[in-house]
């Protein structure tokens, strides 16, 4: 019996015999030897059928073979330069396991197609070499969030996706029925929770799907996505930004170490990512409303960044940047004022180069508990659901403060994609929830 391999394997088992499950992806026929393209999830692999090397009924078989049918493999591996992963198979026998008919065929084939039908099959649309691509880099780019905090003394502490309160505003909250009557809300982000962690752990982050009833459709937004989050006790805005630049460092050489492959696939411009180096320019947002004016932007001074404003801005620099001490009053409750000046608050955010825009968010929380009561109650917060916030301030408080990461956003830029839609399996936005 030959031994089972994945395609990613290949390397090790050149000039053996082996077996490779998988489906076609493509098929080319020229005459007495027919080419099926085999793909097996870890790669692809260009098979070889010769009709004189093979029993006619065998031969005719491969060569009738239908997109996408399930097709167990067994041949010969072979070195050679010209293929894509470096080796060809050559096809001794093949098992079908489930042949696509001629009458209903796999829909999605080579030719183009449009956004709407590719997203309305998007469960086999994730087979296509370029999804194939964003989803491993997505993958690199979680794995190398968790390495970069688990080895620098963060707790993983998760945190609740039922609340009973808003974190980011109550306009974007999605509401369900919690039994009797009660409701409760979808996670906006853990950071609330967050700081009750790093209170007990001292530096912790949270990783997590985090919901958002967005009514904008933009090419940045979905309602359900990905957000990782550290907090760390006895921080100040300065700290925030020292982990955030470091953490995104080490994210891009991760992904720049270990999906090249990919990255070609999506014809993304390394050069870009190589340049994302220590120190990211650090700017205040009067000087970015300054920026964004002389580049003709209508913003005035109290205003938020437009997605058009945040394009302007990170053309102007090779790497992120980070922008902090914006207007207080459009900011979270929970933001730190800043001593020097109160109308604005000890929040960042780190725009990412290329026109992608916010990728982070974060900065410094209010210790002070009459401050908080305060900002609660401006805010018209339910003042029982925040009982156990504000025991955080009354029970042993010391300046904290972190930040979030919505790693889609992070992936589309990492990716150089249009849309966020692509970095993420099933996306769910305001006009998706299918399939
Ligand atoms: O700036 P945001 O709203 O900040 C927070 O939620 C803080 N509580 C985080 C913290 O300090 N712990 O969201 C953080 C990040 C954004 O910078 C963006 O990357 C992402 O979450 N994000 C979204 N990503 C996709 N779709 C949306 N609708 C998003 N909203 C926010
Ligand atoms: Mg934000």
């Amino acid at each position: 019996m030959p031994t089972r391999i994945t395609i990613s394997e290949a390397v090790r088992h050149e000039a053996e015999t082996v077996e490779i499950a998988g489906w076609l992806y493509n098929i080319r026929k020229s005459g007495k030897i027919v080419f099926p393209l085999l793909r097996d999830g870890t790669g692809l692999m260009q098979c070889v059928a010769v009709k004189s090397a093979l029993p006619e009924a065998l031969f005719e078989t491969i060569k009738n073979l239908t997109q996408e049918s399930s097709i167990v493999v067994t041949g010969k591996i072979r070195a050679d330069a010209r293929a894509a992963g470096g080796f060809e198979m050559d096809v001794e026998n093949l098992e079908v396991v489930q042949r696509v008919p001629e009458s209903d065929p796999y829909p999605i084939t080579p030719k183009e197609h449009g956004t709407e039908f590719l997203m309305d099959h998007r469960h086999l649309w994730l087979r296509s070499q370029r999804q194939h691509a964003i989803i491993r880099v997505r993958h690199a780019v979680i794995k190398a969030v968790r390495d970069y905090f688990d080895s620098h003394g963060f707790t993983l502490v998760d945190t609740p996706i039922f609340t009973p309160a808003a974190c980011e505003g109550t306009t974007t909250l999605f509401e369900v029925n919690y039994f009797e009557d009660e409701k409760a809300y979808l996670t906006q982000s853990g950071q609330l929770y967050n700081e009750a962690n790093a209170m007990a752990f001292g530096k912790v982050y949270c990783f997590g799907p985090t919901f958002r009833a967005e009514k904008s459709k933009t090419r940045r937004h979905l309602t359900e996505f990905w957000m990782v989050e550290p907090e760390m006790a006895y921080a100040d805005l300065e700290e925030v930004k020292r982990v955030a630049e470091e953490m995104l460092l080490f994210i891009t050489a991760r992904v720049l170490e270990t999906r090249r492959e990919e990255l070609k696939v999506l014809e993304r411009d390394v050069a870009k990512l190589e340049s994302v180096q220590s120190p990211f320019p650090r700017i205040g947002y009067d000087e970015a409303v300054k920026i964004l004016q002389a580049n003709g932007s209508e913003i005035q001074w109290g205003g938020d960044f437009g997605g058009t404003d945040e394009t302007i801005l990170t053309q102007q620099f090779d790497r992120p940047i980070m922008v902090d001490r914006f207007p207080s009053a459009i900011k979270a409750f929970y933001m730190a004022p800043d001593p020097d000046r109160p109308e604005v608050a000890l929040g960042v955010d780190v725009l990412a180069p290329e026109g992608y825009g916010e990728i982070i968010g974060g900065g410094q929380r209010v210790h002070d508990p009459e401050l908080l009561l305060r900002r609660i109650e401006e805010h018209q917060l339910p003042k029982e659901a925040f009982n156990w916030y504000l025991d955080l301030r009354k029970y042993g408080t010391v300046p904290h403060g972190g930040f979030g990461m919505g790693i889609e956003r992070c992936v589309a830029w990492i990716c150089g994609l249009e849309h966020i839609r692509e970095t993420i399996a099933f996306p769910r936005m305001l006009y998706r929830l299918r399939p």
